[in-house]
């Protein structure tokens, strides 16, 4: 199933539910069923936090390495992770993390949070590799 496609697709739906603007892009790549819905399900809830956490504009990129690698990033501009953010402390940790960390061990993936490299919010990466 195509990725990107379903990606522009999944945020045209999400940018009206959450009011936003999320811009989609990346590389075009053919991704099993069972994958695609852990990434629609995935970036669900980073961009609902981007929304809920952070400020627009989301941005989603999706990418390949040309060597078996996938990457899924969402990149928001707010004010960025609270001090002492890690991926699983349980201070900062909602359910929302958790049901991501979930979907991306279902990937085989690594989930990494970052600041955002455009100067200001934050960045979440998922990098899986293509089955
Ligand atoms: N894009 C973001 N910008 C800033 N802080 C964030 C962002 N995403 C997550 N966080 C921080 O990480 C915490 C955990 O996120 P998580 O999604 O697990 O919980 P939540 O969004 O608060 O609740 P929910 O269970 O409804 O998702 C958030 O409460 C917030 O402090
Ligand atoms: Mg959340």
């Amino acid at each position: 199933m195509p990725v990107l496609a379903y990606l522009h697709r999944l945020c045209g739906e999400l940018a009206d539910i959450l009011s936003a603007d999320i811009e989609v892009s990346g590389t075009e790549a053919s991704v099993p069923t069972a994958q695609i819905l852990a990434i629609g399900l995935i970036v669900n809830e980073l961009a609902t936090n981007a929304k809920k956490h952070g400020a627009g504009p989301i941005k989603i990129t999706f990418t390949s390495d040309g060597a078996g690698q996938f990457e899924l990033c969402v990149l928001d501009e707010g004010t960025g992770l609270p001090e002492g953010f890690t991926m699983n402390s349980k201070g900062t940790r909602g359910l929302g993390m958790k049901v991501v960390t979930v979907l991306v061990e279902q990937l085989d993936g690594n989930l990494t949070a970052h600041p955002n490299p455009a100067g200001r919010g934050a960045c979440f990466k998922v990098a899986f590799p293509q089955r």
